[in-house]
């Protein structure tokens, strides 16, 4: 089940590094994307930084719409997260080619990609001299929410065996989050 995930807490989703997926919505045009480079930037308001490369389908959508959301594909969706970071929107609707379910979120048009682990909506601050030279994006989260399975206490709690994030590594190879451990 989706949870709300307090805005404070919002950077903790991200901190562990997980390859993103990020949706855009600008009116009939929808779309979603892999992004592997994208961090915390800021704890409150919580801002994050995307790399969204020039002439994607994708990049055209942010600018346009000003807002996307950000969400951590499961191990359970390496395939789709393949698939959507090795095709472009510009050649079709990848929810309708690649069977993607999705769900409304609160604060932003774009759709939310059903089964993932956390779910960031999040606004544009617009910085034209990062976006330009460095393909780099200041968002502002506005909304989160994780699967209450994977989420509980203000951290992660993937179970031993099962669903879990994914860290890229190189062309549709990945890792999946591991082992927690926690400093004395
Ligand atoms: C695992 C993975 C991670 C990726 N990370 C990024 C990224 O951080 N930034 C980026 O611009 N492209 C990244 N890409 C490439 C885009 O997802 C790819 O160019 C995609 O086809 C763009 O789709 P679009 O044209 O529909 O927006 C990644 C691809 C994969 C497979």
């Amino acid at each position: 089940m989706r949870i709300d995930v307090p805005l404070r807490h919002a950077h903790r989703l991200l901190n562990h590094g997980p390859t993103t997926l990020v949706t855009t919505r600008h009116g009939p045009r929808r779309n979603v994307m892999a992004a592997a480079w994208v961090m915390p930037l800021d704890f409150e308001p919580p801002r994050f930084a995307a790399v969204v490369a020039a002439g994607t389908f994708t990049r055209e959508l942010l600018e346009a719409a000003g807002e996307c959301a950000l969400q951590a594909p499961t191990t359970a969706q390496v395939g789709l997260t393949y698939a959507v970071g090795s095709n472009s929107g510009r050649d079709g609707d990848k929810f309708e080619r690649f069977g993607i379910a999705t769900e409304a979120g609160a604060k932003v048009a774009a759709p939310l990609v059903t089964g993932c682990a956390c779910w960031l909506e999040c606004r544009v601050l617009p910085e034209p001299a990062l976006q330009s030279a460095h393909d780099l994006f200041v968002l502002e989260c506005v909304a989160a929410w994780a699967d209450d399975e994977l989420w509980a206490a203000g951290e992660w709690r993937f179970p031993a065996a099962g669903r879990r994030t994914i860290h890229h590594s190189k062309g549709g190879v990945f890792f999946a989050t591991g082992e927690r451990i926690a400093a004395r």
